[in-house]
């Protein structure tokens, strides 16, 4: 097995650096890759897969391009061992959701997948931050911590980061306002059941429920509302029908998780986690607001919810645990 690691500059001895491994060179792997080099997120990225040809092409592919990035290293090989000492590892290889398939549609693959590599990946990076990025995210990434047995900090998922990005960007083209004046959060599973937390979301600090329209557009009211959560949840559904699957957007959001990890932030941020007692729900993974930093998912928040998100989330909770539970978790 040739791995790519020795190839470029070593690092300087004695410098600690921070190492991102990527699991899997598919369409998201290697877009989060690109993207995690492009913004300097990491000095080292390794690329894994064990499609020998593919990783290689991939990495020879982003090396190519180092001139024009922050400076970092490109690694990568079919062996697991180029992840070794990884500070975080991203898992985004999976089966690949088809047209007119439901994420769920993956989950008895894609948990196949994950017997078969997390030991592994363990075993060389025992002490790294864990993001699950396959889909279905929840399910994967409750399965991920059972077969792990990593804990519910070091180990969680993607979760509606992304989807949270989506209702934001479409709320802030409705509301003619930057998109980073409006705070939203989609909640819930990433997913059909995911649920939108209007009753905390906020535009230029206005609670988004007063918020009176700018330049005569159209008020945001309860059908509006109920347009733009159809919207994001029809998202992926759409970019697959036309490109057969999404990457861009997913190779961002995960990257920006990843540096609320490298860099300490304390972001809150809606990722996918083991919850314990949040509002009563427990035992399930899922996105509701929560804290990452170095350790990972350290809390999650407590956001005020209306009667009609609780019972929305509850929902979703008892949705995604019914796949959990036909996958015998
Ligand atoms: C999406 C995939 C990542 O929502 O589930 O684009």
């Amino acid at each position: 097995m040739s791995a790519l690691s020795d190839v470029q500059g070593a690092q300087p001895s004695g410098s600690r650096t921070t190492k991102l491994a990527v699991v899997g060179a598919g369409a998201v792997g290697s877009t989060l890759a690109f993207a995690a080099l492009t913004r300097g997120s990491a000095r080292t990225i390794a690329l894994h897969d064990v499609n020998r040809a593919k990783v290689e092409a991939e990495v020879l592919d982003l090396q190519h391009g180092l001139m024009f990035t922050p400076q970092a290293q490109v690694v990568g090989s079919d062996d697991v061992a180029v992840c070794a000492g990884a500070d975080v590892v991203v898992v985004t290889a999976g089966a690949k959701q088809k047209p007119g398939q439901t994420r769920i549609d993956l989950a008895e693959a894609t948990i196949g997948l994950m017997h078969q590599i997390l030991p592994g990946l363990v075993d060389v990076a025992p002490d790294a931050t864990y993001l699950m990025v396959t889909n279905p995210v929840d399910v994967v990434t409750y399965a991920a911590l059972k077969i792990s047995g990593l804990s519910r900090e070091q180990l969680f998922g993607s979760g509606t980061v992304l989807d949270s990005s989506r209702l934001r960007g479409v709320l802030a083209q409705r509301c003619g306002v930057a998109v980073g004046n409006v705070h939203a959060y989609i909640a819930g599973e990433h997913g059909d059941s995911e649920i939108a937390l209007w009753s905390s979301a906020t535009i230029g600090g206005v609670p988004l429920l007063d918020w009176a329209p700018l330049g005569g557009r159209p008020p945001i009211d309860g059908a509006v509302r109920a347009e733009v959560h159809h919207e994001v949840v029809d998202s992926a559904y759409r970019i697959i029908a036309g490109k057969g699957a999404t990457n861009y957007a997913v190779g961002l959001a995960g990257t920006r998780i990843i540096e609320a990890v490298l860099k300490d932030e304390g972001r809150i941020m809606p990722v996918s986690s083991l919850l314990d007692d949040y509002h009563g729900i427990s035992d399930v993974c899922l996105s509701v607001p929560s804290l990452v930093d170095r350790r990972g998912v350290t809390d999650n928040v407590r956001v005020p919810m209306s009667d009609e998100e609780l019972a929305g989330l509850r929902t979703s909770a008892d949705s995604v645990r019914a796949v959990q539970k036909r996958f015998g978790f």
